[in-house]
């Protein structure tokens, strides 16, 4: 990864100020809490940041490529400003497009529509599943791209591994025809780093290219497409502390250039034209905007900048400094339970984001986030979160269903069949992750204080006693 080096080590700093701070939720045994979002992966809470600036602008919202008016002139700029601040937040080459979409799933599938005929596309079976299904999907039926050849690589179990996996895959392939590796940045079940340079090297060197899904990178560490030398990034605004309904794809405009637009109608066609035999002739938009139909997403847009920029202004080594000691603080306050285990591809010591999975012997995973909720106000994840091909090998292998709330999920030795997710950020406080570790040893030790029952395969409190 990119982490620029400073000379000195960084400070540890507070945590970025974050909307909803001040929020309380009720207790099941009682009481308010403070509530504790500790659900960053899934999605971030909006940086005050980016609503302020968000707010700033509101007033001043107009059309963007549409009027002649003030107002619009001025959103139509701030919009391409933005397009301008994520390709400097990405680190991208000259003559690399940013393209504005919804988030990463949408991104990923527009790189899907726009592969070359006859692509074939190399993709571990660890990915999220935004990045595991577009390739050759049904949907793009009669689309640039839809006879793509997809490969599932096996889960590696270390990064030397994994680079050696997809050498071994793209050995076989012929060098001449398109050919697209599709990697995760940091996986959102394990928070672990994955080689992203030297699988890019690797794909380089067989003649192909690669994306990197930045979902999860992005929101901790410092991107640059230029030092990976990645063909394409992905990322999602409201991961990235921006959640405004924007994503973006940023890269190499060939293969967009060269592909139909992914929606078609209004801003992505330059002119449309009505032809003697009655049919219409147009011509699409060789830019950004030739992907981007339909009115955009300025907002979005504007916020997904906002968020770049004050990211880069707090600076990433202190931002991953600060949240190496929040993994730390995680990690030793649960060391000495053993009925707690972290899921790992790359082991314990790996480098990772703030992002921590784990299943607890004698508890379903729905069961033990639910007590976390209603118990201590500590809002995290629990399942397979859409990496299921991941989750399960990691549980070790194929758990079964799974158990009304209270039956043991994982019984001593067996497998689990849902796991964990607690994930932080530039915003959380100390005191989230603090009470985070002391919720879990009292689960652990006493066990829930109250009782739960399924409701549409979900355990929540019982309230009917
Ligand atoms: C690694 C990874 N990739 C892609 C996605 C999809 O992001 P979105 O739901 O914003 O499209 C996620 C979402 O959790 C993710 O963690």
């Amino acid at each position: 990864m990119s982490v620029s080096t400073a000379a000195a080590a960084p400070s540890v700093r507070a945590p970025l100020p974050v909307l909803g701070q001040d929020v309380t939720v009720p207790l099941v045994t009682g009481g308010e809490v403070a509530y504790a979002a500790l659900d960053y992966a899934a999605s971030a809470p909006a940086l005050q940041r980016v609503w302020d600036d968000v707010a700033a602008y509101a007033p001043y919202y107009g059309s963007v490529h549409r009027g002649a008016g003030y107002l619009s002139q001025l959103s139509t700029d701030l919009f391409e400003n933005a397009r301008r601040t994520v390709a400097e937040f990405l680190d991208c080459r000259t003559g690399d497009q940013v393209v504005f979409t919804r988030s990463t799933t949408d991104s990923l599938n527009l790189l899907a529509a726009a592969l070359p005929d006859g692509c074939e596309v190399f993709v571990f079976e660890t990915e999220h599943h935004a990045s595991l299904l577009p390739w050759g999907s049904p949907h793009a039926a009669g689309r640039r791209g839809s006879n793509a050849r997809v490969t599932y690589l096996d889960a590696p179990r270390s990064p030397r591994q994994a680079v050696e996996t997809l050498e071994r895959a793209l050995a076989d392939r012929d060098p001449h025809g398109p050919a697209l590796v599709c990697v995760t940045g940091a996986s959102n079940v394990t928070g672990e780093l994955w080689p992203v340079r030297e699988l890019a090297a690797a794909a380089h060197a067989h003649g192909a290219r690669i994306v990197l899904d930045a979902a999860q990178l992005a929101p901790h560490h410092p991107v640059s497409v230029r030092d990976l030398d990645v063909d394409w990034v992905a990322f999602s605004g409201h991961k990235l502390y921006a959640p405004f309904g924007s994503g973006v794809l940023a890269g190499r405009a060939d293969w967009l250039r060269e592909a139909g637009p992914y929606l078609a109608g209004g801003g992505a066609s330059r002119t449309v034209t009505r032809r003697a035999d009655g049919g219409v002739d147009v011509e699409w938009h060789e830019g950004a905007a030739r992907h981007e139909a339909g009115s955009p997403n300025v907002i979005g847009a504007h916020a997904v900048a906002s968020a770049c920029k004050a990211l880069t202004e707090a600076g990433f080594d202190a931002l991953v400094a600060r949240e190496k000691e929040l993994i730390r603080v995680v990690r030793e306050g649960l060391a000495d339970v053993p009925e707690v285990r972290f899921l790992s591809l790359f082991g314990d010591d790996a480098p990772r984001v703030g992002v921590l999975s784990f299943v607890v012997e004698g508890w379903n995973g729905s069961h033990f986030a639910a007590a976390l909720s209603a118990e201590y106000g500590i809002g995290v994840r629990d399942g397979l979160f859409c990496a299921h091909p991941l989750v399960r090998t990691l549980l070790g292998g194929d758990p079964g269903t799974r158990g009304e709330c209270g039956a043991p999920g994982a019984a001593p030795g067996g497998k689990s069949f849902d796991a964990v997710r607690v994930s932080f950020g530039a915003g959380t406080p100390d005191e989230h992750v603090e009470r985070f570790v002391r919720a879990v040893r009292e689960l652990v030790r006493d066990g829930a204080r109250w009782s739960y029952r399924t409701v549409d395969g979900r355990c929540v409190p019982d309230t009917s006693a």
